[in-house]
């Protein structure tokens, strides 16, 4: 059988390439620590758990309207409005089969052969796929360290060209847990404005995991409203990865494309996940502020350890669960069996030798660090330490 060329353009998310090789290791019985998904390790809140339930017993169970129950989608709008001072009515909200769902949407929506998207690096795997699915054309901007791994208004400026067409990133960041503050989205904001063709799809779905207090929205300057699109969702959050749903707030028009396109490929998501998601987002949340404060300790321990091991820089995530460890300082070394050219070597070394697993960095736009999920319990993740300082401290 010959497979269609599109196949070409993509390849399977590094992140679940590395969680499969360290199921794969753990099935031949060594003990892996798996820092490289980015999956909450609690259960979803029992009251969320019940609606599902009930939902089930009171019938919830057929096909909803495309873009979700209309009930669903005013929750969203309250909860745009609660959280995020943000009005939207329901004919401007859709809901999709997790927050990838309505990023794929709108990529291929909007995006022709051709279009430019700009990306800055470090940034979430899929972005690209889909642009590049979309036949479309990714121009990144490499952000570092010394901006905290944030893009910042004179380089974006610098990137837009008449052809481009959408801008893509996310606050908090996967990978850097890079938290954009209401003045430096209010900079971007300013030159966005002088670009009026450019879209920009704006990925909130780390809202809540914020350790630096409240979440701020480029949605919020009313010059950009007609042409952002707000994608969030459930899956972190709330602890609902696997209940599949995301939503998007945006254009009533990029809404209604997003309806034709979500129409062809799954219809709407599970009637059962939207019910229980509407007692996820209208009732209390501190089953979330507790999960978050959890993060935050883990964040404060991974972070307090990887600065102790020599050769590692790391910044401090503001938000997300992840350490993006910059690891080149051990390009070029070896442990007398294995060298470490690149961060892929780095992962694999410590995959087998530590069997910890984490995910390279060129996965995320930049080569010269790995990532490392910090959402998993304490137990694990101070064996996980010591065992990475211990294998950092074997190359030579
Ligand atoms: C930045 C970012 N956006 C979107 C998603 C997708 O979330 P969902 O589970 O809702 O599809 C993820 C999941 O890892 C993510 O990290």
């Amino acid at each position: 059988m010959q497979l269609a060329q599109r196949l070409n353009r993509i390849s399977e998310p590094q992140t679940i390439k590395m969680a499969k090789l360290g199921r794969e290791l753990k099935a031949q019985g060594a003990d892996i620590i798996d820092l490289s998904l980015g999956e909450p390790d609690f259960k979803t809140p029992a009251h969320i758990c019940r609606a599902a339930a009930e939902a089930m017993e009171a019938g919830f169970t057929k096909y909803t309207p495309v873009v979700g129950y209309p009930e669903l989608r005013q929750a969203i709008a309250d909860k745009l409005k609660r959280d995020n001072g943000l009005s939207y009515t329901i004919d401007e909200i859709i809901v999709s089969t997790g927050a990838k769902q309505c990023l794929a949407n709108a990529v291929l929506s909007i995006v022709n052969p051709g279009d430019e998207v700009i990306i800055p690096t470090p940034y979430w795997v899929t972005y690209s796929a889909l642009v590049q699915l979309a036949e479309g054309t990714v121009k990144f901007i490499d952000c570092y360290i010394d901006t905290d791994y944030k893009l910042t208004a004179d380089k974006l400026e610098a990137a837009i060209s008449p052809a481009t067409k959408l801008f893509i990133f996310s606050s908090p960041c996967n990978p850097t847990g890079s938290v954009y503050s209401k003045a430096e989205l209010m900079a971007l904001a300013e030159v966005f404005k002088c670009h009026p063709h450019v879209a920009i799809i704006s990925d909130e779905i780390y809202e809540y995991i914020n350790y630096v207090g409240k979440h701020e929205s480029i949605a919020q300057f009313p010059e950009l409203r007609d042409r952002v699109m707000v994608v969030n969702g459930m899956s972190k959050g709330f602890a609902m990865t696997g209940w599949r749903l995301g939503y998007m707030a945006g254009p009533k028009e990029i809404v209604q494309a997003c309806e034709k396109m979500q129409g062809q490929f799954t219809s709407a998501t599970s009637s059962i996940t939207q019910r229980a998601s509407i007692a996820a987002l209208t009732g209390d949340l501190t089953p979330t502020h507790t999960m978050t404060a959890s993060f935050k300790q883990r964040r404060d321990f991974v972070i307090g350890e990887l600065q102790k091991m020599p050769g590692v820089e790391i910044n401090m995530p503001e938000g997300a669960f992840y350490a993006f460890a910059n690891i080149s300082s051990f390009f070029g070394k070896t442990d007398g069996t294995t060298v470490i050219n690149n961060d892929e070597d780095m992962s694999m070394y410590l995959l087998h030798t530590a069997h910890i697993s984490t995910v390279n960095g060129t996965a995320f736009g930049n080569e010269n660090c790995i990532r490392i999920s910090f959402a998993t319990s304490m137990e694990k993740l101070q064996e996980a330490m010591i065992r990475m300082a211990k294998a950092l401290a074997a190359l030579k």
